[in-house]
């Protein structure tokens, strides 16, 4: 039998297909607003359920978080604390744009810190699904498919690695509410990188460790921690990009060593080539 974190990773897989099927006739705003305060779609919503539901009956999952519920939801068994994004950059259901779904694995019960993850991956709803795994050190990528067999997935690439020469930039948040430091960084990177921003934290991210380069949803002035969840956006992503050989940053120190203080906390999100994440560092030091 496969080892419960496998199980974990299939299954969030495995849904894959249903979630985005699931899509349509979903684009509708739901009337209760998430813990973060956000409006919810009804896609959000059903991806939530479907993920609740696949997880918390594997053998092993002791617990499941997500962005769109209060409470953590315990199964009296098992090790791993299962955290997820259902839908990350459901806004951009109504304009049909890409969006994914994040998962995150811990062996501690969760608000934990990203050095309790034992592996984190995203699904890509792009114009082919994809899905990206973090584990041991090492990223995956491969390509979702149905077939009469079931939901299969094929690896298209067994080590991913940012490529070293940075190529493509993209900064969440009003400009008017960054802060002069974040600024004055952006204004250089300008010169360098292209921008590509799209809404959807996963979309930019996968262009940023395709391409090489930087996303950033920084602090601002109207919201100090900016708008990225640390249980289940920027853990994961850290994990991600730091095991593709990048790094994370909440402007001082790796995501990965922010300890946590609360479920749905938000934290200043910065990934990318090391070098840049670096000299960002330098900037709002
Ligand atoms: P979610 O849909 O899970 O709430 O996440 C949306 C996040 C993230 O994906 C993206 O980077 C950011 O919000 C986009 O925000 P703006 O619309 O402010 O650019
Ligand atoms: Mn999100
Ligand atoms: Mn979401």
């Amino acid at each position: 039998m496969r080892d419960a974190v496998s199980r974990i990773v299939d299954a969030v897989a495995e849904t894959a297909p249903e979630v985005r099927a699931g899509l349509t006739g979903r684009r509708e705003y739901e009337t209760d607003e998430n813990p973060s305060g956000e409006q919810m779609l009804a896609a959000d919503l059903h991806a939530d359920q479907l993920l609740e539901e696949r997880l918390l009956a594997i053998d092993g999952v002791a617990s499941y978080a997500s962005e769109e519920r209060e409470d953590v939801v315990e199964s009296g068994q098992g090790d791993f604390h299962v955290a997820c994004d259902p839908l990350d950059g459901s806004s951009n259901l109504k304009s049909n744009n890409v969006m994914g779904t994040i998962v995150a694995v811990y062996d501690e019960p969760i608000p934990a810190p990203g050095s309790a993850l034992v592996a984190s991956g995203y699904v890509l709803y792009g114009p082919i699904t994809t899905f990206v795994l973090a584990r041991e050190g090492t990223v995956t990528e491969s390509v979702v498919e149905e077939t009469d067999d079931g939901v299969e997935r094929r690896v298209v690439d067994e080590d991913v690695t940012i490529p070293d020469d940075p190529v493509v930039y993209g900064f969440g948040g009003r400009v008017p509410d960054w802060h002069e430091d974040f600024e004055a960084f952006v204004r250089e990177i300008e010169d360098e990188l292209k921008l590509r921003y799209g809404g959807a934290m996963i979309g930019d991210v996968s262009q940023v460790i395709e391409y090489g380069g930087i996303f950033a949803y920084p602090s601002l002035t109207s919201a100090e921690n900016g708008k990225l969840r640390l249980q289940f956006e920027g853990n994961p992503i850290a994990h991600i990009v730091e095991c593709a050989g990048g790094r994370s940053s909440d402007g001082e120190q790796s995501l990965l060593e922010v300890e946590p203080d609360e479920l749905h906390q938000r934290v200043p999100v910065h990934v990318g080539n090391t070098e840049l994440i670096e000299r960002l560092e330098a900037a709002l030091a």
